[in-house]
């Protein structure tokens, strides 16, 4: 069901999909959770009891390989990684009210309670299957141990999906002339039992669902499409050591899709233990559950978890917004080809807002987002540096050098106009999920504040007679009235660099906790102002092409 964002009603869990944590975190990465974070701190701001939860997914076969390929225990790994991952979040300032990990006790229990429930509902059968099985390593082979050409159109593919060709989930078993990753052996078929989670008897409920479920139309149409198509049930358990074990059987753990969104609930779980909340206001009850995720996983989002949910007797997710992936210099994301740009070599560089701003205002959120260094630079030379920056060095600049405070005009009723329907577009914009639509908004209200100072030209109005100065104090007091509206709309999307805006007007109190009204509440006469800094340095022409030149061409 849409949550109502206008008015608090039902308490909001907003959770962002897990990343996998084998590796650095890289800018691919950060469209689900910086776009959420822009959308919690608006909530906020609106008066929502909002709770923002994250974690790191640390099971599955890409965990094994990677520690297997760094000769590292896999636990080490995804304890190195997590670290990794929460530091980078921090240094983002994506304000997290937990990140928890799906390896903690906490969702070992609540999934296997989870899957008891299935079983005891009658929607988790065993059934013997023949899968890939290394003789040289002695040992059946998941998901990505296993490559080989895939079923449905032929391409080359790996155990859990064709990845370079169809795209399609490969279930266990169906991959064809399968190939040992480990060793390179040819591998053979052998069977055994297994167990299956009975997607099949969702049909109806999941059309309904899908009929109701609030966020992007990307990820509705996608799913109702796939449940239109087919509805395969899922094998839900492997043959590894690392993982939640299925109840009742040491050999095998349940699939990595199954105690990963799980852990969106034992996150909730752990914060309710820490602070004044009931995990149960969400997962049993009717508060809102919006995820954001990457749109190379809605069919786990839209699909497979609300059966689960449902079949496990859970309440089933409000929202699902899915961003388009991200591309560099144009082309796909790669680490093996070094198309990539590391999160932590950014920030070593650059401050973290003005990528938060590149991520959001960029384009549409379920387009395709392209990062390269030239963009990147025009983006903070001609939008933050010549528009955002340059209004609030000048006109601080200007009103602290004349007069040291904030001087006695009035407030001109077209800037109370233009920052009421600001207002209105950002909430407008939080209804659509289009976070580029709050960011552009915020910003054609800082335009207006430099054209209103350039063209009403107090410095020459300040030194005129009385009733010139006058006039020069009003148009000052309405620009820095703009600021101050600007720094609470763009606090969500740039939090490090509002709250310095907010100190050079001499705000009292925080603007990250400042409500979304509090635009339009007069900035007071006499508030004494501080001489400004300048905000976002230009980015020079060598600085990028030092970077451009580490990409590949
Ligand atoms: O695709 C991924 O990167 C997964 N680690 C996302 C998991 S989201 C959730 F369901 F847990
Ligand atoms: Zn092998």
């Amino acid at each position: 069901m849409k949550p109502n964002i206008r008015t608090p009603e039902r308490p909001m869990l907003v959770t962002c999909g897990l990343p996998y944590v084998n590796g650095e975190c890289h800018i691919g990465h950060l469209r689900t959770y910086v776009p959420a974070d822009v959308y919690v701190r608006v909530l906020r701001k609106l008066g929502h009891d909002v709770t923002f939860i994250c974690g790191s997914d640390t099971h599955g076969t890409p965990i094994v390989l990677s520690a297997e390929a760094r000769g590292v225990s896999p636990k080490r790994l995804v304890e190195e990684y997590h670290k990794h991952f929460k530091e980078i979040f921090e240094q983002l300032d994506i304000s997290f009210d937990h990140y928890g990990s799906t390896d903690a006790e906490t969702n070992h229990k609540r999934t296997q309670e989870i899957v008891k429930a299935l079983i005891k509902n009658g929607y988790v059968y065993p059934r013997s299957i023949k899968l890939a099985f290394c003789s040289r390593c002695d040992r059946f082979l998941p998901d990505r141990y296993v490559e080989g050409v895939c079923p449905y159109c032929g391409a080359a593919a790996r155990g859990d999906e064709c990845d370079q060709g169809c795209g399609r989930h490969l279930e266990p078993g169906e991959i064809k002339e399968p190939v040992c990753k480990v060793c390179g052996s040819k591998a053979e078929f052998r069977e055994q039992e297994h167990f299956f989670f009975k997607l099949s008897a969702f049909k109806d409920f999941l059309m309904g669902f899908l009929e109701t479920l609030d966020g992007t139309d990307n990820a509705r149409n996608y799913a109702r499409e796939w449940v239109r198509r087919e509805l395969r049930d899922w094998c839900i358990t492997r043959n590894l050591d690392w993982g939640v074990k299925f109840p009742g059987r040491d050999d095998l753990v349940v699939y990595v899709w199954v105690d990963a969104p799980i852990g969106y609930i034992s996150f909730t779980e752990e914060l309710s233990a820490m602070r004044n909340l009931d995990w149960r206001a969400f997962w049993k009850g009717d508060g809102a559950i919006i995820h954001f995720i990457g749109a190379d996983i809605i069919y786990h989002h839209c699909i497979f978890w609300p059966a689960m949910l449902k079949g496990a007797g859970y309440s089933t997710p409000d929202a699902v917004v899915a961003s388009g992936m991200v591309t560099i210099n144009g082309k796909p994301l790669s680490k093996t080809r070094g198309n990539v740009v590391w999160t932590k070599e950014f920030l070593e560089k650059f401050d973290a807002d003005t990528l938060r701003y590149y991520l959001v205002a960029y384009t549409s959120h379920t387009k395709e987002l392209d990062f390269s260094w030239r963009v990147f630079q025009e983006r903070v030379n001609n939008e933050l540096a010549a528009i955002l920056g340059n209004l609030i060095h000048r006109v601080i600049s200007f009103a602290y050098r004349n007069f040291g405070a904030v001087p006695d005009g009035e407030i001109s009723e077209d800037v109370f106009t233009a920052i009421k329907n600001t207002k209105e577009a950002i909430l407008e914009a939080l209804e659509e999920y289009e976070f580029k639509k709050l960011v552009d908004s915020a910003m054609n209200l800082a335009g207006l504040g430099n054209t209103i100072f350039q063209q009403s030209e107090p410095w020459h109005l300040v030194k005129s007679g009385d009733e010139d100065v006058r006039k020069g104090k009003s148009v000052v007091r309405s620009v820095l009235q703009i600021i101050k509206a600007t720094a609470i709309f763009l606090e969500p999307v740039m939090p490090s660099k509002m709250e310095k805006v907010w100190e050079f007007l001499g705000m009292e109190g925080d603007v990250h906790a400042a409500p979304l009204d509090e635009a339009l509440v007069e900035i007071k006469i006499g508030q004494k102002l501080k001489k400004p800094k300048i905000l976002f340095p230009k980015v020079g022409d060598d600085v990028v092409a030092t970077l451009e030149s580490k990409l590949p061409r």
